[in-house]
């Protein structure tokens, strides 16, 4: 809808332009916006007030003139100034029906995507291996995973991109404590915590085994046998507690996803000597390095992106660059997405701006880093155990799921063992998602279970149940939410303005994809939810005397249902029939 506003109004300016009311040459970013205040109408622009100077009008002056020049059109019932020069627009009642009447008879609910379709690689996750995945990696898995959903139900195509961190220096230590160890040791890796944190703790205390670590690395790269035996071990065990934690977290990806840092290997004497051949390297202390001007530190010197060690080790960033050269030519990415902790941003500003200059990337292809804030404690500092280690995923996530237990099982004593445990499952991992989604994803936040498990406010337990009210008017009806007959007809006010915010959905979708931040969609869901419940409170539905009323509402609930439904889907979460 707003789209076609700012058509009308581009139709109006190019008319006044003709007419010599606006000089020629303008060509204003037209800013339509949803009002809060339905009195005002739907829709509000402030192209009035933009254009007042260039056209040496008043603004309301210039607003009656767009006003009269606007093409009538069907979808939209009047337009009025409001304050200063808004052109307030007040949509009409029967064409907004009619869209939603559509909504309702599509798979899609009417969702199309507003650009082109793409072909988006999606770096999300990406743990580095040989240690267990901490809450460090939730933030990237599931924002990853949410936006990967919604760009995927807008017609992308999308190329999910598990970059494990599974070639670093971690691996030596691994392997000479693995030396150390009598014959047998192997099989206790399958406690991969305890048995890193064994060897970390031999590392740091002795210099002889620190020494042999960095020897068996060494012996490990130039492809020796049994240590290339040993890190693919590792490697596989590490993966699988991964892939138990993406099973439990009801995210998409699988072990065809994962192309870790070593899958690169092979690229990376190439990269150094394209960048050679193209000028840009300059050797600092024994260092191949890429000096680019518009980075500098505090001194004003240039920065540089370290590209190989004097040893001759290639880095991080080395490997980034091959990963953005194979995802520009094999994998013909339209757009590069990086869910990666914003303390991270340099490194891609920088390792972009490499890419590009080197041109290991297509001109057209776009880089975006999605960077993300912490998550603390309840108490503001950095999430820490009791005793001060870090917190492991599975503990997490198994803490979340009794706690919802116990909640579930106290509201509703009557259901039985299997089922409770289900809904307590949906509930205890969904508040967690949750919790992180509907934040904007650049903050920091707080960990909370009470919040984020309460019934009440933007949470997972809230919209959850919200979907199961909708589910259990249509369970005691007897019929689907695609099984309703009849046509919306709009008329209470709470019937508009649930209609309106059910219109925006497509608008709120495009906007999570573009920008790459669930937390539209929650604080979406969560605004729906509430106008539904005002919906509920003041429309009869199944009492309604009126068979056409009552059609009409059943059909406003079922979309609201479809929907809630979808964008929890979308967000990750399972929808629960009852709980
Ligand atoms: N393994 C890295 C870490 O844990 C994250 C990798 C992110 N992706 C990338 N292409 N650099 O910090």
């Amino acid at each position: 809808m707003k789209d076609s506003i700012r058509h009308l109004i581009q139709q109006a300016l190019a008319r006044l332009t003709d007419e010599g009311v606006l000089p020629a040459g303008l060509n204003p970013a037209i800013q339509v916006e949803n009002t809060r205040d339905k009195s005002h109408g739907d829709f509000a622009s402030n192209i009035a007030m933009m254009l007042a100077k260039p056209a040496g009008m008043k603004p309301r002056d210039l607003a009656q003139k767009l006003i009269d020049a606007l093409p009538a059109d069907a979808s939209v019932s009047k337009v009025e100034i409001a304050g200063p020069g808004f052109l307030n627009f007040f949509q009409n009642s029967d064409a907004l029906a009619a869209r939603l009447d559509a909504a309702l008879a599509d798979a899609r609910l009417a969702v199309r995507k507003a650009g082109a379709v793409q072909r988006v690689v999606i770096d999300l996750s990406s743990p580095n291996l040989a240690k267990e995945m901490h809450v460090g990696h939730l933030r990237s898995t599931i924002i990853g995973d949410a936006v990967g959903r919604v760009l995927e139900f807008l017609g992308d195509q999308v190329i999910r991109q598990n970059h494990v961190g599974d070639w670093g220096t971690q691996f030596g230590m691994l392997l000479a404590y693995l030396e150390e160890k009598p014959a047998g040791a192997e099989s206790e890796l399958a406690d991969l915590e305890q048995f890193y944190r064994a060897a970390k703790q031999r590392f740091d205390e002795s210099a002889a085994f620190a020494e042999r670590a960095r020897e068996l690395v060494v012996r490990l790269q130039a492809g020796d046998a049994e240590c290339l035996r040993l890190w693919t071990r590792f490697n596989e065990i590490s993966l699988s507690h991964c892939q138990e934690i993406y099973d439990r977290l009801n995210v998409r990806l699988s072990p065809a996803d994962v192309r870790g840092e070593s899958a690169y290997n092979a690229e990376l004497p190439g990269i150094i000597e394209a960048l050679r051949e193209k000028g840009l390297l300059t050797e600092d202390e024994g260092a191949q390095c890429v000096f680019l001007d518009e980075f500098k530190n505090a001194e004003d010197k240039p920065l540089p992106v370290i590209v190989q060690k004097a040893g001759g080790g290639y880095l991080y960033a080395t490997t980034d660059l091959a990963a953005m050269r194979y995802r520009s030519t094999v994998l013909q990415a339209d757009r590069v997405l990086y869910f990666v902790d914003q303390r991270q941003a340099l490194h891609f500003q920088m390792a972009f701006a490499v890419a590009r200059r080197a041109g290991f990337v297509r001109d057209d292809m776009q880089l975006e880093h999605m960077g993300f804030g912490t998550m603390n404690g309840a108490d503001g500092r950095p999430f820490k155990t009791r005793d001060g280690g870090t917190v492991k995923l599975i503990d997490l996530l198994d803490e979340a799921e009794q706690r919802a237990y116990a909640l579930v099982s106290e509201k509703n004593p009557e259901l039985d063992e299997a089922e409770l445990r289900q809904i307590a499952r949906a509930v205890g991992v969904g508040a967690v998602k949750y919790a992180d989604l509907s934040k904007h994803r650049t903050s920091d936040y707080r960990f909370n279970f009470e919040l984020m498990l309460s019934f009440e406010g933007n949470t997972a337990p809230y919209l959850l149940y919200a979907y199961t009210r909708v589910a259990s008017l249509f369970r005691k009806l007897g019929k689907g939410m695609d099984e309703i007959g009849g046509q919306i007809r709009l008329h209470a006010e709470q019937e508009q303005a649930l209609a309106a915010k059910l219109a925006q959905f497509g608008e709120v979708l495009n906007g999570v994809g573009d920008k790459g931040e669930p937390h539209l969609l929650c604080s979406y869901l969560y605004d729906l939810a509430g106008l539904f419940s005002s919906f509920y409170e003041n429309c009869p539905v199944l009492a309604a005397d009126d068979p056409a009323v009552r059609d009409s509402r059943l059909r406003l609930a079922a979309l609201t249902g479809r929907t809630l439904r979808q964008g929890l889907e979308l967000l990750g979460l399972e929808p629960l029939e009852r709980m």
